[in-house]
């Protein structure tokens, strides 16, 4: 889903037989070409595209791997390359985030929510979160100031501005979203209904003329940012959320998860059969 994916993943069945693009591990072998690793290396990324990460043993482009600090498990590095990499260039490349800054984050509890409110905290950003009920305990754990169930309140209607919208659910019209920003204020989505985000590539010049109002679409550049990642993370000002860790034979069930959304940060495929290594 969506059925367009169908033209690039494959129409009938998926070209790729092996998912996965977040990793982390240890390299085995390099090859003769490679100058930025060796074997032996902790490394992570985020290899989408070439996908293959749900596997003991993965072939990657070096370009796609960042040294993993030693502090951090596999686990969270695993958890990190494409949720955070999505949170950094919504808020800080797109979104243009400044010091105290009124931020809302919509989808608030998953991947790329539970990094931008770690980021947004970063800037002094009051930062509301919009999730479900039960996913609301660990938005206020998080450091969000405000939270809202999104089933009881639409934060569109709501008569609250905000500077900053970062959006990872994308699905009402753009002209709903330019209604919770303040004038000069930036929406940046990252993902959500196709219609939606036509509808926002095609009408954000309009929505520009009243109040300077931005809407801007966040396409991923992949492990663009992961040495500022090491950086907040050895500085202690970053942490994955991890919902739970799944052995390689729970995948079927980690992927249903995942699918309904019902994880709180990320999931994790853990190799090790005690997930010894994870930790
Ligand atoms: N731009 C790019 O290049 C690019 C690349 C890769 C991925 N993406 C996109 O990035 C996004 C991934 O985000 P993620 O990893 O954070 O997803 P996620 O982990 O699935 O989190 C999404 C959160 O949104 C909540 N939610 C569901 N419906 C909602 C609604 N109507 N209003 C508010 N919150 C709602 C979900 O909780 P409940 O289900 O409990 O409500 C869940 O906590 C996807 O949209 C994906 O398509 C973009």
């Amino acid at each position: 889903m969506p059925f367009i994916n169908r033209l690039i993943g494959g129409l009938l069945k998926p070209k790729k037989q092996i998912l996965g693009s977040d990793i982390a591990g240890r390299i085995e072998a390099v090859g003769k070409e490679v100058t930025r690793f060796q074997s032996g290396d902790e490394v992570y990324g985020d290899l989408s595209g070439a996908w293959g990460g749900f596997a003991e043993y993965v072939c990657a482009r070096e370009g796609f791997l960042a040294l993993k600090p030693a502090g951090m498990t596999f686990a969270e590095a695993a958890a990190i390359p494409q949720a955070a990499m999505l949170a950094v260039q919504g808020l800080i490349d797109k979104g243009m985030i400044r010091q105290g800054q009124r931020v809302l984050i919509n989808g608030a509890g998953g991947g790329v929510g539970t990094f931008a409110v770690q980021l947004a905290k970063l800037y002094g950003a009051e930062v509301t979160g919009v999730d479900s009920a039960g996913k609301l305990d660990l938005l206020r754990t998080l450091g969000f100031d405000h939270v809202i169930d999104y089933a009881k309140e639409d934060f569109t209607r709501s008569g609250q501005q905000y500077d900053l919208i970062l959006d990872v659910k994308t699905d009402r019209s753009p002209f709903a979203y330019a209604r919770a920003l303040n004038p000069g204020g930036i929406y940046a989505t990252v993902g959500g209904s196709m219609v939606r985000l036509l509808q926002a590539l095609v009408l954000r010049p309009l929505i520009a003329l009243n109040g300077k109002r931005k809407i801007r679409i966040v396409g991923l550049k992949q492990n663009k940012d992961l040495a500022y990642m090491n950086e907040l993370f050895e500085a202690g000002k970053i942490k994955p959320v991890i919902d739970r860790l799944y052995r390689l034979e729970e995948l079927p069930e980690a992927m249903r998860r995942f699918g309904e959304a019902s994880h709180q940060g990320k999931v994790v495929i853990s190799i090790e059969p005690d997930h010894a290594e994870s930790r």
